[in-house]
């Protein structure tokens, strides 16, 4: 009996991240023809990624430009899709998370009446404007998707809200599988070059800032940094590391307000397994990202969220995290907090991970497996 052929389509740092763990498992399963498929909507970012994890990419677009705009993006990644899913004819596409690689990709699957799959369904700001796009484009998915894997019960929630009741599972996040395979490998051979590499950061509590959301772009991203420069300022012997998006609309500002700071440390975005060490030894984490929102709980990190609403409300409601939104006395209020207080930090650092315990991957693979025999 022929294979099924399961297509993956991924393009950007985390997604790359998160599907990693499931299509390495389906590949390693035996039973499925497994074919990546990279939009290429991120160079750099993307491709270490690829190399940590040993992911192969079956056929890619490269569709990556400086500054590029999302109707560029959503063309040219359309079209290019469209061509190769044509040829391939996958029994099931799968895509992860809200980019517009993924809502693409989606669409491009639809189009052609191929089964979708969507990995971290159901995630819900009830903005469309914050995140923006995401927020917008994981509502279209959930409209042509097949099959839904939520990481949580509130994403289920959502879903069902939304009318949306067959295939949808409560799964988890496969963030958290990469994570522990990650932590692992680095145990095994990385542990030492990293902790000379990184021995400047050690001798103190750090902070370690990320942020790239399109909704802060111009005003948000200044209070950022002068939030930043104020903490640093006030807290000298407080080192904080800044691994800075390569998006030149983060760039500018960031290096512009925060170079030349004696403890402030600009560098280029992180490898990820580097980046999982340096979560893992930091002290506070100051960020807009979905997945660092994902991956700090488990490493008992206290999380400032830069921004004004979050689908990942999980990490509020447990304790983890605090929306500071982008502003400037809150963000510097926080950090303060945090410094100050240790029952503060200790209640926020040991609240669990509501996103996910490992597994995610396995049970994927047994939904995927129900499913396609039962097609
Ligand atoms: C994209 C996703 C966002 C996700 C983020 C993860 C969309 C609309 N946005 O946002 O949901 O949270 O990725 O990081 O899908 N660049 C490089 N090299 C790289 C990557 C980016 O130079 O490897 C620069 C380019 O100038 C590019 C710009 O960053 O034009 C923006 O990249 P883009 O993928 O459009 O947006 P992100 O902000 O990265
Ligand atoms: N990450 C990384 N290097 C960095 C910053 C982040 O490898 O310099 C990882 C991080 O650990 C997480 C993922 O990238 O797994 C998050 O990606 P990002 O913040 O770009 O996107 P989002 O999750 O907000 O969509």
């Amino acid at each position: 009996m022929r294979h099924k052929k399961i297509c993956f389509i991924f393009g950007t740092r985390p997604e790359a991240i998160k599907v990693a763990p499931v299509s390495t498992m389906l590949r390693r399963d035996g039973h499925f023809e497994v074919v990546n498929i990279s939009t290429g909507q991120h160079k750099e970012m993307l491709n270490q990624v690829l190399d940590f994890f040993n992911l192969p990419v079956n056929n890619s677009l490269d569709v990556m430009k400086v500054n590029q705009s999302l109707a560029y993006l959503s063309s040219s990644i359309l079209d290019g899709l469209s061509r190769v899913l044509e040829e391939l004819k996958p029994d099931l596409v799968l895509v992860q998370g809200d980019t517009t690689t993924a809502f693409m990709g989606a669409l491009a699957a639809f189009y052609q009446k191929i089964p979708v799959a969507h990995i971290e369904a159901g995630l819900r700001s009830f903005n469309l404007f914050s995140p923006f796009p995401e927020e917008a484009n994981r509502k279209m998915i959930s409209q042509i998707a097949n099959l839904h894997f939520c990481p949580t019960d509130k994403a289920v929630e959502n879903l069902n809200a939304e009318g949306i009741h067959n295939h949808v599972y409560k799964v988890g996040n496969t963030v958290v599988d990469a994570l522990l395979q990650g932590l692992d490998i680095i145990e095994q051979s990385m542990e030492e070059r990293f902790a000379a590499k990184y021995a400047y950061l050690l001798q103190n509590k750090f902070i370690l800032v990320t942020g790239h959301r399109r909704e802060s772009f111009g005003d948000g991203f200044l209070h950022i940094c002068h939030a930043l420069k104020k903490i640093a300022e006030k807290f000298p012997d407080t080192p904080i590391f800044y691994p800075v998006h390569l998006n030149p609309s983060v760039q500018k500002p960031v290096y512009e307000i925060l170079s030349g700071l004696h403890n402030v440390y600009l560098v280029s975005p992180l490898e990820y397994a580097e980046m999982i060490w340096v979560l893992n030894k930091s002290y506070i984490v100051l960020t807009d990202s979905g997945g660092i929102q994902e991956e700090a709980p488990s490493l008992g990190k206290p999380i400032l969220v830069m921004r004004e609403v979050t689908e990942r409300s999980e990490g509020i409601d447990a304790g983890n995290a605090v929306l500071v939104g982008t502003d400037q006395e809150l963000i510097f209020n926080w950090v303060e907090r945090l410094l100050s207080d240790p029952q503060l930090y200790t209640s926020m650092s040991t609240a669990g991970n509501p996103y996910g315990d490992g597994l995610t991957s396995e049970r994927i693979l047994s939904i995927i497996k129900n499913y396609l025999d039962n097609e």
